[in-house]
């Protein structure tokens, strides 16, 4: 698995530090306020676990799933919720957890669709973007690092369901998927 690798960008140390400066400062932001986490499977679930152990506040968390890659490394244009949320969010405070915003789709489309629920906010808080690749404009409150035009996994992101599992975020080698 490590094998496949061509460069870690990211190490566990420096994922680890991110995280508690996005900890302290939803911390922050969100004192008082009745926040609800919404992870967005699958890949998101290692950041997710991660930073609700860095807020020192009440919250609860769910769960949602969507699709729009499938097997392959470019976005295949459609989102599809796989699973939905257990609970409604009616004045809820709510912060959406993702691995990465990469074209801004997947976000777009999760953002109009939650909006119409009744929460109270609704913020992002992404570990991962790649600026350079966005086509839609929606942005992120909560960003951890930007990453370059270049396919990634671990931490949670995948390639073809796997490397979820890798420690630190790497460039996956291009002969892997090509
Ligand atoms: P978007 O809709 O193009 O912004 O893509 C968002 C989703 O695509 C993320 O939640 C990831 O699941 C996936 N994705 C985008 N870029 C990468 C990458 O470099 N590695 C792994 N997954 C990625
Ligand atoms: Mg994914």
């Amino acid at each position: 698995m490590e094998n496949d690798i061509q460069e870690i960008i990211l190490t566990e140390e420096q994922i680890r530090t991110k995280v508690a400066e996005l900890g302290e400062q939803i911390t922050k932001d969100y004192a008082g306020k009745d926040l609800v986490i919404i992870c967005i499977l699958k890949g998101a679930t290692p950041f997710m676990a991660d930073l609700i152990r860095e807020i020192k506040i009440h919250l609860t968390i769910d769960f949602m799933a969507v699709s729009s890659y499938g097997a392959s490394t470019k976005s295949s244009g459609v989102v599809k919720i796989i699973k939905d949320l257990d609970s409604g969010i009616e004045n809820k405070d709510v912060l959406i957890i993702e691995d990465i915003v990469d074209s801004g789709l997947t976000l777009k489309y999760l953002l109009e669709n939650l909006k119409t629920r009744g929460a109270n906010s609704i913020k992002v808080c992404t570990l991962l973007e790649k600026k350079e690749r966005r086509t839609i404009n929606v942005v992120a409150d909560y960003k951890g690092y930007n990453v370059p035009n270049e396919f990634v996994v671990g931490y949670g992101l995948d390639y073809d369901g796997k490397y979820r599992n890798l420690p630190y975020i790497g460039i996956l080698k291009p002969e892997i998927y090509s």
